[in-house]
């Protein structure tokens, strides 16, 4: 329990173990936090609880500190486990305190519980008072649910936003401006673009439903990572960016391999981009993962995605990978597929099929191989990478421009 602000308190749990997330598709090699808060005023408001497994050491922790009995309203933001999951073992303890939460928080935490708790339905501009000040509720649809929703604390000026302004990153140090910079900007990143990229557009519109509130925000605390407290512009400001998934001059070449004839054209083209003046990432999509994958593209202008013919179709990480990217519905990019094949050609072709269902600007037909690419073949590879350059310098430069 630490107190951030006078009488407001985190009460959640920092989980340095964690290394796969919602399944195992992201990667969380910084491990994470669970963020819970303690309101207290003339009346106590609990908001958000842990994940499941640390249910039993939030509650008993709780209960040190303050009297389970105590707490007069519990806010569930979002009923996700990350978040829910000390709930059941809590309302055991607190029966009859009334459960704030969206209509869908009802659904779902009834989906999850299958218990008929004290729940209070609140909408956007409900106000729950504590006494000196209040709790107003916002829905935030699909951010990261349907049933989300902040909570803004007036008078302290703090917005409670749940998955929104979140990063995996296990850390002690509580606040923003105490950790190291570079690494919680790519924890950032990471979390948008494997978490919000889908909902960018909602994003986007819940920024402006804010700004025009006029309402002043000193704390953004979030329900994983750190709490923000200076420089709250640079993490408002990047988001801008992500939503709009604003291309640097970056170019990735993403492959999978069988025998190396792929990764050597992966590596041309590598060569060919690396030429221009732009950033060049190679990914092996098995060892790199799709976590990778997704970070790096948020902000990449153009990319290439090669894989070879494996009975007739193209290797299955490969194909998760573009699967998950597909969900996760990235703009504005350009690229390629390439990849070698034996007796039947396919994996190219399929390649490229998703990246014209993700909208893609396709820039040229599939470079393929056969069996092993010639130094021809590799030429036209460094040729394909100079093309990556082109378009994503004009690309980051036409977003310039904007
Ligand atoms: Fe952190 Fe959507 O749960």
């Amino acid at each position: 329990m630490r107190e951030i602000k006078k009488n407001i308190y985190w009460v959640g749990k920092v989980d340095w173990e964690i290394r796969e997330f919602h399944g195992s598709e992201y990667s969380t090699h910084r491990g994470t936090t669970y963020n819970s808060y303690l309101v207290e005023d003339e009346k106590t408001a609990l908001i958000d609880t842990v994940w499941s497994p640390f249910g039993t050491e939030f509650v008993e922790s709780l209960d040190k500190h303050v009297s389970l009995k105590d707490i007069d309203f519990v806010v569930a933001q979002h009923a996700e486990i990350d978040h829910s999951g000390g709930l059941a073992e809590l309302m055991e303890r607190i029966p009859d305190t009334p459960v704030y939460c969206s209509k869908n928080g009802v659904k779902s935490l009834k989906g999850h519980f299958h218990k008929d708790w004290n729940f209070v339905p609140v909408k956007t501009g409900d106000k729950l008072s504590l006494g000196k000040k209040e709790l107003v509720f916002i829905e935030a649809p699909l951010l990261h649910w349907p049933d989300s929703m902040f909570s803004y604390l007036t008078e302290d000026n703090i917005l409670f936003s749940n998955d929104a302004f979140g990063q995996h990153l296990a850390t002690e140090l509580l606040y923003n401006d105490l950790v190291d910079q570079d690494e919680l900007f790519q924890e950032c990143i990471k979390y948008y673009a494997n978490i919000l990229t889908p909902f960018s557009g909602l994003v986007e519109k819940k920024i402006e439903e804010f700004k025009s509130l006029n309402v002043p925000i000193d704390m953004i605390c979030p329900s994983h990572g750190v709490i923000w407290r200076k420089n709250l512009g640079t993490i408002i400001s990047a988001y801008k960016d992500w939503v709009v998934c604003k291309p640097k001059a970056k170019v990735l070449v993403v492959y999978d391999t069988m025998w190396k004839s792929t990764e050597k054209m992966a590596r041309a083209i590598l060569e060919g981009a690396i030429e221009g003046d732009v950033e060049a990432r190679l990914i092996n999509i098995r060892t790199d993962g799709i976590t990778v994958l997704a970070s790096e593209t948020l902000d990449a202008a153009a990319i290439a995605f090669g894989s070879p013919t494996l009975n007739m179709i193209l290797m299955p990480q490969m194909a998760a990978g573009l699967t998950y990217l597909k969900g996760l519905k990235p703009v504005g990019k350009a690229g390629f597929a390439f990849g070698s094949y034996g007796w039947a050609k396919g994996g190219a072709k399929e390649i490229e099929a998703y990246l014209k269902d993700m909208k893609f600007e396709i820039l040229r037909e599939p470079l393929q191989a056969q069996f092993v690419p010639s130094e021809e073949t590799l030429e036209e590879c460094r040729a394909a990478g100079r093309l990556l350059a082109d378009k994503a310098q004009l690309l980051a430069g036409a977003q310039k421009g904007m």
